[in-house]
């Protein structure tokens, strides 16, 4: 198995950090405290073709694969988790699913807009009683003719309020998954609401909140895939998706062990720095060897996704890993700056209050081990 990166990939994660050192770096505490969303970056990023990595040429996308996908998050979260899970939710479950059930005229309508930035993606599954069991959900999208009419709450939004369009499922049918269908709803359409911000403990400047509908009339053709297929559009999404938290993961590992190899060489305690400790160097030595093993299994996801095989388990192991990797490896790091590692004037501690939502969103880590081992019991 090749483990190269290919030119293409070298180049779009060379820019990526470029960006990210220099317009994302400076930025990112700042962010952080103010909780303010850094749509100048969004901008910025989606100036430099960002914002349609996935999407093909032809709807005005860059076109390129999954792993560029996982490259691209993973620079981005190395400086700043918040930006990272703005764009990742964008490019992956907030676009994925046009791109994988969009009709032509569906992709014509909404992919160009998301390749420009124009429009930021959002998707809609959790509400306030549907979380790790997705296919429980309540919202409702009955039929009217030539439209549905959408009426519920769904919670937990990233983007909620700066997306321009949200991946909504909905149920038109019966209870259970085979009851639920997926809509795209544009921002600006009437009886759309949002509910205030969260204060989260960390990833703070990327939104998220209440996605509320009363009443909200959405054209029959603004349905992705067919009626009753909108938990697979959900399932499906969330497959690639996973790769994308992966990549955040490895991203928040890495940035935090950088930080912390920096420090450990710069503090002096008992007359030399602390790097030449044996106890911290297996420390660190543990934290490279975990977040180089998560990026690996991220590409490996990526690639098999990019081949278009089966790597439903593949994205919820890595996802799996990884973002337990960057929970440890994030702790670890504040371990290693000590004192310092626990104020705010250290940009470490961010690190480790992002880390903890990887674990959680995009299907706990719980939910991921029901996925792996279902794949793996399945028997075909
Ligand atoms: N791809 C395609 N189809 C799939 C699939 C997949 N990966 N997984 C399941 N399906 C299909 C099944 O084949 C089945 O189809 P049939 O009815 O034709 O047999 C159907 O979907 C129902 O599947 P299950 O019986 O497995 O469904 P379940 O109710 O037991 O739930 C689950 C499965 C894996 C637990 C699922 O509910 C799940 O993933 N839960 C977690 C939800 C989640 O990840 N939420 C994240 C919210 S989004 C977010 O966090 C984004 C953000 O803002 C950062």
């Amino acid at each position: 198995m090749n483990v190269e990166l290919s030119e293409d990939q070298i180049m779009i994660r060379d820019a990526v950090r470029d960006f990210a050192r220099s317009a994302v770096q400076p930025r990112a505490a700042e962010i952080d405290r103010s909780g303010e969303f850094p749509a100048d970056l969004v901008k910025q990023a989606a100036s430099l073709d960002l914002l349609g990595i996935v999407i093909p040429e032809q709807y005005g996308g860059t076109g390129l694969d999954h792993v560029s996908f996982a490259l691209f998050i993973e620079e981005i979260a190395a400086v700043s988790g918040a930006l990272a899970v703005i764009l990742d939710v964008h490019t992956s479950v907030g676009s994925e699913p046009i791109l994988d059930w969009g009709t032509d005229e569906q992709k014509a309508r909404w992919l160009p807009r998301m390749a420009s930035g124009e429009l930021l993606g959002a998707f809609a599954l959790t509400e306030p009683d549907s979380g790790s069991d997705a296919a429980s959900l309540q919202t409702a999208a009955e039929r009217r003719g030539s439209e549905y009419v959408l009426n519920g709450t769904k919670t937990f939004i990233t983007n909620m309020g700066e997306a321009g369009l949200y991946i909504v499922m909905a149920r038109t049918g019966g209870p259970g998954a085979r009851g639920i269908s997926a809509f795209v709803v544009e921002n600006g359409t009437e009886g759309l609401r949002f509910g205030s911000p969260m204060h989260k403990m960390g990833l703070n400047g990327s939104p998220t909140g209440e996605v509320i509908f009363e009443d909200v009339v959405v054209p029959a053709k603004h349905m992705l895939g067919p009626e009753g297929s909108g938990f697979k559009v959900a399932m499906k999404a969330l497959d690639s998706g996973r790769i994308g938290i992966s990549a955040q993961a490895v991203g928040l590992g890495r940035g935090a062990l950088d930080l912390a190899v920096a420090y450990a060489q710069e503090r002096v305690q008992f007359g030399r720095p602390i790097a030449q400790f044996e106890g911290l160097q297996f420390m660190i030595a543990d934290m490279a060897t975990a977040v180089d093993a998560a990026r690996l299994m991220t590409w490996q996801a990526a690639a098999a996704c990019d081949r278009g095989e089966d790597f439903t388990h593949l994205a919820a192991m890595a996802k799996l890993f990884s973002t337990d990797t960057a929970m440890w490896v994030t702790i670890d790091a504040v371990q290693i700056f000590g004192g310092y590692g626990y104020i705010k004037e250290f940009p470490v501690e961010r690190f480790m209050r992002d880390a903890k939502a990887t674990q959680i969103y995009e299907g706990t880590n719980q939910i991921q081990r029901i996925v792996i081992a279902r794949e793996l019991l399945r028997g075909d």
